[in-house]
């Protein structure tokens, strides 16, 4: 190592401290990741985590066997000085040790298992028929926005739609939709490399009340079958097995803190990309064929989700670095997608961008390999029928007051964003 590469390693560990760690980083990592991206794409942190931002090296590490999620366990993937917050995690990672995992969190073969059980009762044709509810559900949340005017369509539309609909597939009764919303918002503190103790305590007993709810709610359908997702997740089987009691709960904990709040920053970021592009946002009102293009590069633009990352397993070379078994390797999507390699002018945003035929590459923000989210495609139709649904009531919808970006990194977006909507 050479002083100009110890050098580039500290500036650029900088970098990275300002992305996870403080606000200003969290509101707009967009530069650093253009400092990374042409200067030290391939980074290998002085805690000795690799760090890839090019599209094709995320890619490819994602879709390497040799990497994978390991045992989990408390990753400190920057040093943050927080010990409280580094020693909750240790002690949560002991409690937590011989809980059945959900898929998000295992290896093959118990993850190929489990998605393999879990897609069956995830499958397109179930992800189509909702999409009459996911538009009615919409036209609701509407409803009430045009009815006030003026309003924070954080709370009014992005965040109340995905904990809805995965709720009302799930089977979970009406009346606790408001508890969940909140117990899930809590739950994914935990995601976020900067999060506090105080923020990873109430992130575990928000896991707890949800697991003794499901549980409660599992008991239930066993007893009365019925024709939802749940039920479902009870009775998949193959010839072989079925889901474990622990593994449905497990799953029905994920299905809420890896649906809800991407999609609602989904709908966020979208909004707010908008707002920031008013020649976009008026071509976009203008053709409501535009609205699946602009969701796509909604989620490019601005990914709900930017950190996602892997254990090597297994000594690898990995982006020409050789990788020893333990070592952490984070791939920065949000970067992934503004890769000059592989997108035209990839700070521009261009509603038009994903029209069919335009060869554009596909979004890094849902992941690849084996891992690619499984929710996708719902994500898609929930964030179109909200562009559509919006475009079609409202003549204009406008800023009306400060937005708040959370200081959350893996899942990116909004607090609050206050807008003032006029009805056609
Ligand atoms: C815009 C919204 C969404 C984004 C950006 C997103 C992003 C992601 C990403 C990046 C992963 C991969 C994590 C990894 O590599 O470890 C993932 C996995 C997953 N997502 Fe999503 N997601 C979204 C919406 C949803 C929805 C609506 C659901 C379901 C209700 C869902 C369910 C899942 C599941 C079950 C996994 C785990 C798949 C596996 O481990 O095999 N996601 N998602």
């Amino acid at each position: 190592v050479t002083d100009t590469d110890t050098t580039l390693r500290d500036e650029a560990d900088g970098w990275l401290a300002q992305i996870f760690l403080t606000p200003e980083g969290s509101a707009d990592p967009t530069p650093w990741y253009r400092l990374l991206l042409d200067r030290t794409p391939v980074h290998r942190s002085a805690t000795g985590s690799l760090f890839l931002s090019r599209y094709d090296d995320c890619r490819a590490a994602l879709r390497d066997n040799r990497l994978g999620k390991g045992e989990g366990g408390p990753q400190g993937m920057l040093a943050s000085g927080d010990t409280a917050a580094l020693e909750y995690r240790r002690a949560m990672f002991e409690r937590r040790r011989g809980r059945a995992r959900s898929m998000l969190a295992l290896d093959p073969p118990d993850h190929t298992r489990q998605r393999s059980l879990v897609s069956r009762a995830f499958t397109p044709r179930r992800m189509e028929a909702l999409r009459p509810r996911i538009a009615e559900l919409t036209e609701d949340l509407l409803d009430d926005l045009a009815e006030a005017g003026t309003a924070d369509l954080m709370a009014q539309v992005a965040m109340p739609l995905p904990v809805t609909v995965i709720s009302e597939m799930l089977g979970v009764p009406r009346a606790e939709w408001p508890t969940i919303r909140a117990l899930v918002t809590d739950l994914v503190a935990s995601l976020e490399p900067s999060a506090t103790a105080p923020e990873l305590a109430a992130s575990e007993a928000a896991a707890e009340e949800l697991f003794a709810y499901f549980t409660e709610l599992v008991a239930e359908r066993r007893r009365h079958p019925g024709d939802d997702l749940l039920t479902a997740l009870i009775e998949a089987r193959d010839e072989h097995d079925q889901l474990g009691e622990g593994e449905v709960l497990a799953v029905a904990n994920l299905l809420f803190a890896a649906g809800s709040e991407t999609t609602t920053n989904l709908i966020g970021n979208g909004m707010f990309a908008l707002f920031a592009h008013p020649e976009q946002f008026a071509a976009l009102w203008d053709d409501a064929a535009l609205v699946p293009s602009a969701v796509e590069e909604m989620l490019r633009f601005d990914s709900p989700v930017q950190l996602d990352g892997r254990t090597v397993l297994e000594p690898a070379e990995v982006a020409g670095v050789e990788l020893e078994p333990g070592q952490r390797v984070t791939t920065l999507l949000g970067a992934a997608n503004r890769d000059p390699a592989r997108f035209t002018d990839p700070d521009h945003f261009d509603v038009r961008r994903y029209l069919p035929g335009s060869g554009a590459e596909p979004v890094m923000s849902f992941a690849s390999g084996i891992h690619y989210c499984l929710g996708a495609n719902l994500a898609r139709a929930e964030g179109q029928e909200v562009f559509a649904a919006l475009r079609r009531r409202f003549v204009r919808i406008e800023p009306a007051g400060e937005a708040v970006r959370r200081h959350r990194l893996t899942l990116r977006g909004f607090e609050t964003l206050p807008v003032s909507v006029s009805p056609r």
